[in-house]
C-alpha cells in the first residue's frame, strides 16, 4: 500500500537524532535548524525526556479522560508559572489545529456568535474551523467554507476597526505569523486589537502554536506586547516531538461538563513529555538563551548585503534572500548538511531548538556567506540526485 503522496520531500532520511542534529540513513550529520517544523524545543532525545517517557511508559502509558490523572494537574501548575499565567485553565488536546478548533469553538459557545477576523496570510491548521481561517483557499476544500470568517491584513488597525462589531465571537491572530512567511504583528497593533475585542465583547485567540514555548524569548510571543489574550494555543514545542497541544484558558471563562473533549488529549505519556520540556527549559534557562542568542544572530545576518528584510524575534528567524540566491535552502543542506525551514515562495525559515549554541549559529553563519560566495559563481554550481542545479 502506498503512503497517501501529500508532502514535498526533502532528499533526506534521518534516522538518528541528538540535540541539534540528525543523522542519516548514509550516516550523514545535519545541523538542524529547522526543529521538524518548530517543534524540537529542548532538543533531539534530550536525557532528561528519554528518561522520563521511559520512566512513564513502564508505569502506565495510557488511559482516557475519565479517571483522575494527576501528571495533568501537575503539567498544569507548572506550565501556568512558567508561561506567567497561573490563574489561567488548561485544556489539553494533540495538535495545532485541534487546540485552534477548540479555542474558537469555546469562543463561538461563550458569545453565542459564530463570525470570526482572522488575518492575510494566516496559518492556524487544517481541521475545518483552523483551515476556515487560515487563509490559503488552495487548502480549502468547499466542505470547510461554510464558516463565517473575514479576513483583515496583518497590522491595518482601520481595516480591524471596519471588520470588528458585535456579530464577531472571536479575533485570531498568530503571535507571529510562521506558515506566512515570519510576520511580526507590532506592538502597538497587538494592544489595540486586545482593547478592540474587550469593546467588542469578542474573544481575543492568540495562536502561539509555533511562535510559543519559549522560542521568542518570552514564553509566548504576544507578551513582548504586555497583552492577555481569552484564549492562548500552543502545540508544536510542547512535546519536543511527542504530539500534544493545548488551549490556556481565561480564568473568567467558566467551564461546563461535555463542552469540551478529546480521547487521546492529556494522556500520561503525553503529560510525560511535556513535563520534561518545561523542566528542562527551566533547568537549562532555554527561554533566555533563545533570546539572548537569537538576538545575536539575527544582528549578524542583518550585515550579509545579499539577504533582505531579516525579521523575527529570538529563535523564530525569517529572511528573503535575493532572487539569484532563490536556490539557497538547498545549497544549504546539499553542500553544508544545514537543514532550514522555508515559507512560499523563497523565505528561509530558521525555527532551531531553543538550545542552540553558539559555535554552531557560528558554522551557520559561516556556512551561509560561503553558498552565497558559491552561488554567485555559475562554474561551481553542484547537482543532486533529483537533477537539478544549485
Ligand atoms: C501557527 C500555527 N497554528 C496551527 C498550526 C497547526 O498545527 P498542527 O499541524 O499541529 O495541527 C500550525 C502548523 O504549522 C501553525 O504554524
Amino acid at each position: 500500500m502506498p503512503v497517501f503522496d501529500v508532502y514535498q520531500l526533502l532528499p533526506i532520511t534521518p534516522v538518528r537524532a541528538e540535540g541539534r542534529y540528525l543523522w542519516d540513513n548514509q550516516g550523514n550529520r545535519y545541523l538542524d535548524l529547522y526543529g521538524g517544523h518548530a517543534v524540537i524545543s529542548i532538543g533531539h532525545s534530550h536525557p532528561h525526556y528519554v528518561r522520563r517517557i521511559e520512566q512513564q511508559l513502564k508505569q502506565i502509558a495510557f488511559y482516557s479522560n475519565s479517571v483522575i490523572n494527576p501528571l495533568q494537574e501537575e503539567l498544569a501548575e507548572r506550565l501556568g508559572r512558567l508561561s506567567g499565567y497561573p490563574d489561567y485553565q488548561l485544556f489539553l488536546c494533540n495538535s495545532g489545529a485541534e487546540a485552534n478548533e477548540n479555542a474558537l469553538k469555546l469562543a463561538s459557545f461563550l458569545t453565542g456568535r459564530k463570525r470570526v477576523i482572522a488575518f492575510q496570510k494566516s496559518f492556524h491548521g487544517r481541521t475545518s474551523g483552523a483551515v476556515s481561517v487560515t487563509d490559503q483557499p488552495a487548502i480549502q476544500a468547499p466542505f470547510n467554507t461554510q464558516h463565517d470568517v473575514h479576513f483583515v491584513p496583518l497590522n491595518d488597525i482601520q481595516a480591524l476597526q471596519e471588520a470588528i462589531n458585535h456579530e464577531v465571537a472571536a479575533v485570531i491572530i498568530e503571535g507571529i505569523q510562521g506558515v506566512g512567511g515570519i510576520r511580526v504583528p507590532d506592538d502597538q497593533f497587538l494592544q489595540q486589537l486586545a482593547a478592540l475585542c474587550e469593546a467588542h465583547g469578542c474573544l481575543l485567540i492568540l495562536d502561539e502554536v509555533q511562535s510559543g514555548y519559549g522560542r521568542t524569548g518570552h514564553f509566548f510571543a504576544h507578551q513582548h506586547a504586555g497583552i492577555k489574550p481569552h484564549l492562548i494555543t500552543m502545540a508544536k514545542g510542547m512535546g519536543n516531538g511527542f504530539p500534544i497541544g493545548g488551549v490556556l484558558i481565561h480564568p473568567d471563562i467558566k467551564p461546563k461538563k461535555g463542552m469540551l473533549g478529546t480521547t487521546f488529549g492529556g494522556g500520561y505519556l503525553a503529560c510525560a513529555a511535556a513535563l520534561a520540556v518545561l523542566e528542562v527549559m527551566e533547568q537549562e534557562d532555554l527561554i533566555a538563551h533563545a533570546a539572548q542568542i537569537g538576538a545575536w544572530l539575527i544582528g549578524e545576518l542583518k550585515q550579509i548585503p545579499e539577504v533582505e528584510n531579516i525579521r523575527g524575534r529570538g529563535l523564530m528567524i525569517g529572511l528573503d534572500p535575493q532572487p539569484a540566491f532563490a536556490g539557497l535552502r538547498q545549497h544549504l543542506l546539499h553542500r553544508h548538511r544545514i537543514l532550514t525551514g522555508e515559507a512560499k515562495p523563497h523565505t528561509i525559515r530558521l525555527l532551531p531548538p531553543l538550545s542552540l549554541q553558539e559555535e554552531e549559529a557560528s558554522f551557520f553563519l559561516k556556512a551561509f556567506r560561503q553558498s552565497l560566495q558559491e552561488m554567485g559563481k555559475p562554474e561551481t554550481s553542484i547537482s543532486f540526485q533529483n537533477g537539478q542545479k544549485y
